[in-house]
């Protein structure tokens, strides 16, 4: 069994290395790949970059190079439902691209031909999730997530991806990652720790606390991992 763990950025994987200690690192198009055993699992770890190219990229990557059999993704969000404080968990439940438009062809947002507005993630990997959430005594939310080329910094443009697509939390790279993993058929788990509330404070907010929400990210995507470990031995 080979799992993938993926973040975007440096600070997204830096605890999950952290815990591995050792591990083999590989350079492939134009980015490291960090390979480790663990408890008897093979894992591949990679942030990708931001955004939906580079996230698209690296999930593709992990899949068809390294053979990743299922996907975990562990960063931080925006939050939109005004449920969500800095620190909160949300597991996407399905995930959509906010940004993607051709409603002048009488489509709605974020939908192409051929294509959906949304896409599920792996039900059995939610569930999953929920015994990891009791054992660890976290409250996490399952919602919906919206992924853009975009750091949204702006109440308005919030709500809006808020009412459009239902989404609880937004981010800038589950809806790719989403994308790739159901067209490939591999399951897929997306987990996200709130940094910001999205608003015109964002760009402070997510600078004070990338860290602290990646570490609660990664700790939970890591008893994810010892769960999927444990069913499988
Ligand atoms: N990731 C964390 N906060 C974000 C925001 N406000 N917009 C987009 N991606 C984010």
């Amino acid at each position: 069994m080979k799992i993938a763990i993926m973040g975007a950025m440096p600070e997204e994987i830096a605890p999950i290395l952290e815990k591995l200690g050792s591990y083999k690192t590989t350079e492939f198009a134009k980015n490291k790949y960090y390979e480790a055993s663990y408890r008897g699992i093979e894992l591949v770890i990679a942030y990708s970059k931001i955004g939906k190219v580079f996230s698209t990229l690296t999930a593709t990557t992990m899949i068809e190079h390294f053979g990743a059999e299922l996907l975990l993704f562990s960063g931080v969000a925006g939050a939109v439902s005004p449920e969500l404080k800095v620190g909160d968990l949300v597991v996407a439940s399905k995930l959509s691209q906010h940004d993607l438009d051709i409603t002048a062809f009488g489509h709605p947002f974020g939908y192409v031909p051929e294509g959906a507005v949304y896409v599920q993630a792996d039900m059995k990997l939610i569930e999953l999730s929920k015994e990891v959430a009791l054992e660890m005594d976290k409250n996490v939310k399952e919602g919906i997530i919206a992924t853009g080329d975009q750091f949204v910094a702006n109440e308005e443009r919030k709500n809006w991806i808020g009412n459009t697509f239902n989404a609880d939390a937004l981010e800038m790279e589950g809806g790719s990652v989403a994308v790739v993993c159901d067209a490939l058929n591999v399951p897929f788990f997306i987990l996200r720790a709130i940094s910001d509330a999205a608003d015109m404070d964002a760009s402070f907010s997510f600078d004070e606390f990338l860290e602290t929400s990646a570490v609660e990210s990664a700790e939970f995507v890591m008893k994810m991992v010892d769960k999927i470990v444990n069913k499988t031995i």
